[in-house]
């Protein structure tokens, strides 16, 4: 592990095992940033109550167990109590070798886990939103950095593609004519789709009763009605891939396990509930009653997953693909990214699939709350006329946005389209990415497409900008090999914020928070400026200087693409 404050962390660790006894091992060391050295440890402090002794008293007896021969080239004890830790320079240089060298750049193998990624699940029967655009985009970036440490990602789309509104939407289908209505829906027409299927469904008789009988075809598998369905998801499917196509997400139709994929063990999945006492009968519908979970009144709250009419739901069809999951894809551990208004249905489906043995202990099952997008007003985005907002078309104006911001360079009209497509497309990406999955944020075009500041084009130009030094230079940065011996102070924070690469990617997918790795990326190109405005690097007269300030530039330059590529953002060689 090349990050220092993991390493100190593991040294304290041992140091108070060795001075107090084995159940301090894995008290928290409390390693943070030093004015005074690089870093201090601050347990000391905390520690001294536990031990009932003074915190200097309990530092000093820490220093003396500390093993640090190597690492730090001085340990000295300052204030009511606080380690503070310089490391050496050889040390640096050692583990900035190391990474420079390591085709992962210091992450490490661990022992791989098959992790399903369940995400962007937009409803065919609905648009796609903008909720669904974040889902997908946090979700991609959490495969992403899965399969970069080495696990199995097993990416799930659970499409909305099957339900009782199916009926109206045959029946509506049908009135249009196919061939209209089939092309409406390719091109993203969805919504609007099933709002004029809604509308005639709740005013025309007529109507209703037609798509009332046309679940039951549907749900029995008719030869016609079956036809009209998987017409209707073949065209819904290639609006959302031109979707996930302009974004460049990695889902593909392969990752398609959708609500009707589940449908024919629906009944199995009753069956077994009721058999093991799971699920019993309430009022005529088959239930669970998770332990811990009241409504109003404090009554148990039910799980329902068969309505008293005998018609399976949202829930039916999530104890299927949680038991699919574990059983047959063998998850070690399952993501749900989705909107955090269902946070009480992934509760409970977890809760009920324990209870049933569905999900065992040494699984782990999460829901990664996906937050609001906002617009300017403060609720939910949607246009101006209160629609929801096409995807394409937002999308195509990130775009054209961007091109706006280039305005002022001189590319021929392709590296603009392309240099465009790839700003915009990070811009709204990293707005998603930046902000703590579960918190809502306000979408804001201006502010996303920013060159200053913790945003995608900022991060994309920091790229371009250290690129720019290697081509003034005649060099090729993947050349630039040379030792990393750091001394300016600025070399230093640069050296110490690159060696924290491993451990922040590590820490994303433990805690499934992609907006740390953001953080991570926006600090590193932050620390490459200050280094950059005190440290020439063309210019430097010493030979040594020189190389090594190239291979610092270059380690950084291979960092941020690594970090951009694990959030699935795209950068282009100039900007
Ligand atoms: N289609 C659902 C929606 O739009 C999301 C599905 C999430 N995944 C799941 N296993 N329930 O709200």
């Amino acid at each position: 592990m090349v990050d220092p404050q993991v390493v100190l962390a593991e040294r304290v660790q041992r140091a108070l095992a060795a001075a107090f006894g084995p159940e301090y091992a894995d008290a928290d060391p409390l390693i943070r940033p030093s004015q005074f050295a690089d870093f201090q440890a601050n347990v000391a402090l905390s520690l001294a109550k536990r031990l009932r002794r003074a915190p200097r008293d309990v530092a000093q007896a820490l220093v003396e167990h500390l093993d640090v021969a190597g690492v730090c080239a001085n340990v000295e004890i300052s204030g009511p109590g606080f380690v503070n830790l310089a490391l050496s320079d050889e040390w640096i240089a050692a583990q900035a070798a190391t990474m420079r060298d390591d085709e992962s750049l210091g992450v490490e193998r661990r022992a791989p886990q098959t992790v399903v990624v369940d995400y962007s699940a937009p409803n065919a029967a609905k648009e796609m939103h903008v909720g669904h655009l974040r889902t997908t985009i946090v979700g991609d970036a959490l495969a992403r950095v899965h399969e970069y440490l080495g696990d199995n990602v097993i990416r799930q789309n659970h499409l909305g593609d099957w339900g009782t509104p199916f009926g109206m939407l045959m029946e509506h289908l049908l009135d249009i004519g196919e061939e209209e209505a089939l092309r409406r829906l390719a091109a993203g027409d969805g919504n609007a789709f099933y709002q004029e299927a809604r509308a005639k469904f709740d005013s025309d008789p007529a109507f209703e009763e037609r798509a009332r009988r046309r679940v039951p075809l549907l749900q029995g598998g008719d030869p016609e009605s079956m036809r009209l369905w998987h017409e209707f998801i073949e065209h819904t499917k290639r609006y959302f891939n031109r979707v996930y196509a302009q974004l460049g997400v990695t889902l593909t139709d392969e990752h398609i396990a959708g609500e009707s994929m589940y449908n024919p063990w629906l009944a199995d999945v009753c069956d077994e509930l009721e058999r093991t006492g799971v699920a019993v009968l309430s009022e005529g519908a088959l239930c669970v009653f998770p332990p811990g979970f009241t409504g109003r009144d404090d009554k148990p709250l039910p799980l329902i997953i068969r309505k008293s009419d005998g018609g399976y739901g949202y829930a039916t069809t999530d104890m299927a693909a949680i038991r699919y999951r574990v059983r047959d894809l063998k998850a070690d551990r399952i993501l749900y990214v989705v909107g955090a208004t269902q946070a009480l249905h992934f509760q409970m489906i977890f809760a009920a699939a324990r209870m049933a043995g569905w999900l065992p202990d040494d699984v782990q099952a999460e829901h990664v709350q996906i937050g609001n997008v906002l617009g300017s007003d403060g609720k939910l985005f949607r246009t101006r006329s209160g629609k929801s907002i096409k995807l394409t078309e937002l999308l195509d104006e990130a775009v054209e946005r961007a091109e706006a911001v280039l305005a002022d360079r001189d590319y021929d009209a392709e590296t603009r389209a392309q240099i465009a497509r790839q700003v915009g497309m990070g811009a709204v990406k990293y707005a998603d990415l930046s902000v703590s999955h579960d918190s809502e944020y306000v979408f804001d075009f201006d502010r996303m497409l920013a060159l200053t500041g913790n945003t995608g084009p900022y991060l994309q130009y920091a790229t371009a900008r250290i690129r720019s030094i290697f081509r003034k230079g005649g060099l090729d940065p993947e050349q630039a090999k040379g030792r990393i011996v750091p001394s300016e102070p600025a070399e230093r924070a640069l050296a110490l914020t690159l060696l924290g690469f491993p451990a922040v990617v590590e820490k994303v997918a433990e805690a499934s928070e992609p907006h740390r790795l953001c953080a991570y990326l926006f600090d590193l190109a932050q620390a490459f400026t200050g280094f950059y405005e005190s440290c020439p690097v063309l210019t430097a007269e010493d030979e040594a200087v020189r190389e090594s300030r190239l291979a610092l530039s270059a380690l950084t330059l291979r960092v941020l693409l690594q970090g951009l590529n694990l959030l699935g953002i795209e950068v282009p060689e100039r900007m």
